[in-house]
């Protein structure tokens, strides 16, 4: 008797223990379930993915018109990013604040918040993955020490051809194409590329290398993207989504020289 009376005790206590542990875990789970929200609430929806480590008092807001609002990118590699840094030149930002969407020339109020008091630049830039600028849209020096700094209204060109330039051309393709190693006798260096590839007959009759206005028939873009040429430029590692999209807008608009 006694011992079936201490084994229905202990089995009674094992259950008991059993479900402590049960609404134990399941109180865990729905506690971080809430704080993984709450975490990804605020990173997801301010767009700020610098840590605020160094916050200060300020407020820097600006008021930009995008045009050709299709060439923002939506991958990590390619950004398009509204920061401030401590001093011009900095490593890395001290705020940032990660544009992903806007609406064709309308106005948008960009805002950095809980800005470092010491702050002495902003940059609106394309940047990559580790926030190294490629190409900047705007520069500004920040001299006054207010606590709200507005700068006002900007227009940016989002398919500048220097940002073509920086992000496609001088990312992907120089040591093949510039200096002394000329394939193909293209030259797509710095201040080279525009008179070597806008309505310049390439090895395919008829098909210029950049035909303004005409992505079809431009030469660079199969070159780049049609996997049935069999060219290794297809592959090309460095090259991301971001930067044909860049190169078809800015050929659809005419390839405009800036
Ligand atoms: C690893 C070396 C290498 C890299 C990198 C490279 N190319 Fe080339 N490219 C070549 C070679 C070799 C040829 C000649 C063979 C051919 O046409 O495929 C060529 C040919 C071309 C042609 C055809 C030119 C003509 O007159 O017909 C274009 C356009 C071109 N490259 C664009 C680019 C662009 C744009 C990039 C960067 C995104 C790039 N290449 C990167 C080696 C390279």
């Amino acid at each position: 008797m006694n011992m079936k009376h201490d084994s229905e005790i202990s089995n009674r206590n094992i259950i008991r223990r059993f479900w402590k542990t049960t609404v134990a875990v399941s109180r865990i789970r729905k506690t971080s379930a809430a704080v993984l929200s709450v975490l990804c609430f605020t990173a997801c929806d301010s767009g700020d993915i610098i840590p605020k480590k160094d916050t200060g008092n300020k407020e820097i807001v600006a008021t930009v018109s995008f045009t050709h609002v299709e060439t923002i990118p939506a991958v990590r590699e390619r950004k398009l990013a509204f920061m401030s840094y401590t001093n011009p030149g900095d490593e890395q930002p001290n705020r940032m604040h990660v544009i992903t969407t806007a609406q064709e020339g309308a106005p948008t109020e960009l805002s950095l918040t809980q800005v470092p008091d010491d702050t002495r630049q902003v940059v609106l830039a394309l940047v990559d993955q580790d926030n190294q600028i490629i190409y900047p849209f705007f520069e500004k020096e920040i001299s006054s020490s207010s606590d709200r700094v507005d700068l006002g209204a900007v227009t940016v060109n989002l398919i500048a051809y220097d940002r073509v330039q920086k992000q496609l051309f001088n990312q992907s393709c120089l040591d093949c194409h510039s200096g002394g190693n000329l394939s193909r006798g293209l030259n797509l260096g710095e201040g080279q590329s525009y008179r070597a590839i806008v309505n310049v007959e390439s090895k395919v009759p008829g098909m210029p290398i950049v035909k303004p206005g005409d992505v079809e028939s431009s030469l660079i873009v199969k070159q780049l993207t049609d996997y049935n040429t069999g060219s290794f430029h297809t592959t090309l590692t460095t090259m991301k989504d971001n930067d044909i999209t860049l190169l078809k807008e800015w050929i659809r608009n005419g390839a405009p020289v800036n």
